[in-house]
């Protein structure tokens, strides 16, 4: 049963924009400053995305390899402390994230989770360069999940209907901003050592593939014997039963409303978008990924 429902006629606080990006109220100016100003470690491992682009997937990943594949270990603690989202609070009862991330033991590569773009991660990270993986996700489901999480996040205002989030989807006025800026932001710098590019996508088919792939990234190829249970462990249904990935307590959601997990699929996006929204998607997508080589699969 969740803890801390808040009060059925909760309104969210206000959006504030930050450096001309839209931001919820849930990730303060002073914690974005804070996550700017932090200092980086050399072994500091970065999950970075566009909301509601497998960002939790990429951190459970992330955190059951970074455990050896210790998948009992993994399950006694909440994904959020495991994978702290630094920018995240303070707000009501959840505590400036960014202090808990500073205080974290160095004995330990830390796993550190964002969403912000690439031109405002912190200022020791574009030097430091510490690994990081991006997970990126088609933008039409993406859309789609993000309208949807509208509907359960108690610090979002509710878009009842996609036709009204889809013009703010396109024009980048939705939290974190252009999803084409931030996932082009990445990509020109996919070449580099400390960068790797993950496609939600590439996951949903071949989910063993892009953990090894993963793994290798981070220097810590999964034991043989644990590698099937580990893939296991990271399935859409397995996350969505687990009490520490599914954010079943999270004192953010309104748990009357949905799941966290959702459906997890490829291709949701057709149920919602229209003809013509399609046509316009397909254009505008064409425009600004010309010339990047950057390509999804809308539906496998
Ligand atoms: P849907 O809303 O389409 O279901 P984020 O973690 O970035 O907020 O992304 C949330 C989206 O990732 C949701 O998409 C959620 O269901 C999906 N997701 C989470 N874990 C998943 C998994 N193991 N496999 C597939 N999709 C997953």
């Amino acid at each position: 049963m969740a803890k801390n429902q808040l009060p059925d006629d909760f309104k969210p606080p206000p959006d504030h924009f930050y450096k001309g990006i839209r931001m919820p109220a849930q990730m303060p100016a002073a914690s974005l400053d804070a996550a700017r100003e932090m200092e980086i470690r050399d072994d500091d491992i970065w999950v970075v995305t566009y909301p509601k682009a497998g960002t939790t997937w990429g951190q459970e990943i992330t955190s059951v390899i970074m455990e050896g594949g210790d998948i009992e270990k993994v399950k006694k603690t909440p994904l959020l402390e495991r994978v702290p989202y630094v920018e995240l609070g303070p707000i009501d009862q959840i505590p400036a994230t960014h202090k808990f991330v500073d205080a974290m033991p160095r004995d330990v590569p830390r796993l550190i989770r964002t969403h912000v773009p690439y031109d405002l991660m912190p200022k020791q990270w574009h030097e430091k360069k510490p690994k990081t993986l991006y997970v990126a996700r088609n933008p039409k489901d993406t859309a789609i999940s993000g309208w949807q999480f509208t509907k359960i996040n108690y610090y979002l205002e509710t878009v009842e209907n996609f036709s009204d989030f889809f013009p703010k989807f396109i024009e980048g006025d939705v939290i974190y901003g252009s999803w084409f800026d931030h996932n082009l932001g990445f990509w020109q710098h996919r070449h580099e050592p400390h960068i790797l590019f993950v496609k939600f996508e590439d996951m949903k088919k071949d989910l063993k593939g892009q953990m090894i792939r993963i793994a290798d990234f981070y220097g810590r190829p999964l034991p043989e014997d644990k590698i099937e249970e580990c893939v296991e462990h990271c399935t859409f249904d397995k996350m969505k039963k687990n009490p520490m990935s599914n954010y079943s307590a999270a004192p953010f959601l309104d748990h009357k409303k949905g799941t966290f997990h959702r459906k997890g699929e490829v291709g949701d996006w057709m149920n919602y978008f229209t003809v013509h929204q399609n046509e316009m998607f397909n254009s505008l997508f064409e425009e600004k990924m010309r010339g990047s080589g950057l390509t999804f699969d809308f539906e496998l």
